[in-house]
């Protein structure tokens, strides 16, 4: 059994555009109810034993999409960060958006700014916002900046990722690959693919998937339970 304090879950939230075509509907309006599906999540994830939540808003790759889609999706995180900041402030989250930020508007990268000095303090949750991000690109820019300083030890690569091993991978909507996703971080997590779409996804979501967490067995290379003389070695 796996204590559930203190987890960093990732979440890749795909589904958005199924659930506005099935419905009839434009594919912004998913992101729409996409948006709202993370602020369930956001609400529902410190009291599961969340402490950090890494949201796959926006890849480095979804550059390719329509122009029109990529600006309502761009519209839409400035209106979560608009809205949503003091709420998040309130309730001890800190905001962090993780990615590049020299592809975007400098009003989002301002607001952006401002919204993490604002939730500077939280300690409720630690919401990581992966907006144009891509897991290869911030590997090698970790490799770049460790090797000017001559260090390319494990400890330092990790910390110059974040510092945030990943233990559980949420992807919703049946698609079952990591698509450029904290692929470091993810070294041992456990993985998780969802039938349902994003939109859809609540807390009774999140609360199962925890749930089924905790109850697999993570070895990460070793035995478990450790084999006798190994445990002796340790408890001495
Ligand atoms: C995946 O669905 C969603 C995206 C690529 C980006 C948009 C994500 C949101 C609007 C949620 C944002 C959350 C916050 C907190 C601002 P898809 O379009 O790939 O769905 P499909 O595979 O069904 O087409």
């Amino acid at each position: 059994m796996q204590s559930n304090s203190g987890l960093h879950v990732g979440i890749i939230m795909d589904g958005n555009g199924r659930w506005a075509s099935s419905r009839g509907l434009p594919r912004w309006a998913g992101h729409v109810q996409g948006v709202e599906a993370a602020r369930r999540a956001t609400e529902a994830a410190p009291e599961l034993g969340i402490r950090t939540l890494t949201l796959y808003a926006f890849s480095a790759d979804n550059w390719k999409r329509p122009v029109e889609e990529v600006s309502a999706i761009f519209r839409l995180f400035d209106q979560y960060l608009e809205r949503e900041t003091q709420t998040c402030r309130k309730r001890g989250l800190r905001l962090e958006v993780i990615g590049r930020r020299d592809r975007i508007s400098p009003a989002l990268r301002q607001r952006i700014e401002w919204a993490e000095q604002q939730t500077a303090r939280g300690t409720n949750l630690h919401l990581r916002l992966a907006i144009d991000y891509s897991s290869r690109e911030a590997i090698l820019r970790a490799a770049e900046t460790l090797l000017r300083k001559r260090r390319t030890d494990r400890e330092s690569f990790s910390r110059a990722l974040g510092g945030c091993d990943t233990d559980l991978v949420i992807r919703t909507a049946g698609e079952q690959r990591l698509s450029d996703f904290l692929l470091w971080e993810s070294a041992y997590a456990e993985l998780m693919f969802l039938p349902v779409l994003w939109p859809d996804f609540d807390r009774s979501h999140l609360e199962q998937a925890i749930s089924d967490f905790s109850r697999r067995e993570r070895r990460f290379g070793g035995l478990n339970p450790l084999p006798a003389p190994a445990a002796i070695e340790l408890a001495g």
